[in-house]
């Protein structure tokens, strides 16, 4: 019975009624009057098809729509309303158990689907998770060594006492920086962050993010400026205080990631509806097998270097969120030993 069509099966069971009675009647005829009236036959053949045509269609097809009403009764039960499949056919349709089975299979299909996400996240809150505790181990674990020395009698030790408090404070300091970026990267991905759109000058903001990253600048002597000589304003449409920690970011890395005497560059330019921001450092640059990762969360090139600067490996993963945010994208290019690129966009105003 598989795939067959509901009003071809009641045809033919109309017909097969129709042909049997007609066959009762010619058999009836031929014994009790000697004789076949053809005629009589004919129209007996068609009363009788016509009315097992209805008895069969009228009959047959409510059995079969119960039954896949009971399946989408079913259905209703374990699907969001919008994902329920419509098994209200009429009677016009032709084939709604292959309808059902289609739609049964997509549902099926679309279940596998969600089973592999919510697997996928899974994994990857396993390794967050991992991620974080990797991360504030370190820290802690050197505050406890600073902490158990000093209650050991190192306290009374003027050669160190200082100085260990002062090592614990700053461990005390990256996990503080640690939470802040695990805090923004919580916020960025829940959604629960509302962004505050005001028109702002982005030149003048990189001028002070210059000014504030310039010590640390100075000491591997890098050079911060614009490729052009850029002093006119330009006038953007974001979240300022958002594009200010997605420039803080970008330069600090060109400069943790730069080289001695070398510069990091910011150039604008336009493009239609937008400003294209441009942060190309000579640095150490990214080789291609790392390229494509590093704006995932945690993921350093080299580890042991990034925490020596005090990175946390989430800073790219933020920025990419809040350029995200504000619907729009970032790039990166890179050269090893040449140099980085990054390149974002923004609404003009
Ligand atoms: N300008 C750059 N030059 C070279 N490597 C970079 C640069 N910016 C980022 N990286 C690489 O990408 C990784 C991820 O960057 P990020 O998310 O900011 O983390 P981190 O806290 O380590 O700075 C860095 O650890 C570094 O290896
Ligand atoms: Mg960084």
């Amino acid at each position: 019975m598989k795939n067959v069509k509901i009003p071809a099966l009641v045809i033919l069971l109309s017909l097969l009624n129709a042909f049997l009675c007609s066959l009762a009647s010619i058999i009836w005829q031929y014994f009790v009057n000697h004789q076949i009236d053809l005629a009589s036959v004919l129209i007996l053949f068609f009363l009788f098809f016509i009315v097992s045509f209805f008895i069969f269609y009228f009959i047959y097809n409510p059995f079969i729509f119960d039954k896949i009403n009971l399946v989408r009764k079913e259905l209703t039960q374990i699907l969001p309303q919008n994902e329920i499949p419509d098994t209200k056919f009429q009677l016009e349709e032709i084939d709604p158990i292959s309808q059902l089975k289609l739609e049964a299979k997509k549902i099926a299909a679309e279940r596998q689907k969600e089973i592999e996400h919510l697997k996928n996240l899974d994994s990857y809150r396993k390794e967050y998770l991992g991620n974080v505790s990797h991360e504030l181990k370190t820290p802690v674990f050197n505050i406890q060594g600073y902490v158990s020395t000093l209650i050991d009698g190192g306290i009374n030790d003027p050669t160190i006492n200082v100085d260990y408090l002062k090592r614990a404070d700053k461990s005390v300091e990256r996990i503080i920086h640690i939470i802040d970026d695990l805090e923004t990267i919580t916020q960025l991905e829940t959604g629960s962050l509302e962004l505050e759109f005001e028109k702002f000058d982005i030149v003048t903001i990189t001028k002070d993010i210059f000014e504030q990253l310039d010590i640390q600048a100075g000491k591997k002597k890098i050079a911060l400026k614009f490729s052009k000589k850029s002093d006119k304003p330009l006038l953007v449409f974001a979240d300022k205080f958002r594009i200010r920690q997605v420039l803080v970011n970008l330069i600090t890395n060109s400069i943790k990631y730069g080289k001695e005497g070398g510069k990091t560059e910011v150039n604008f330019s336009l493009y239609n509806d937008e400003v294209i921001t441009e942060i190309t450092d000579n640095g150490i640059g990214i080789t291609e097998v790392h390229l494509p990762r590093v704006f995932e969360r945690f993921y350093r090139v080299d580890k042991g270097r990034s925490r020596e600067q005090g990175g946390t490996g989430l800073g790219l993963a933020i920025v990419k969120h809040i350029i995200e945010a504000h619907q729009k994208t970032i790039s990166v290019k890179s050269n090893s030993e040449e140099g980085t690129t990054f390149t974002f966009t923004l609404n003009r105003v």
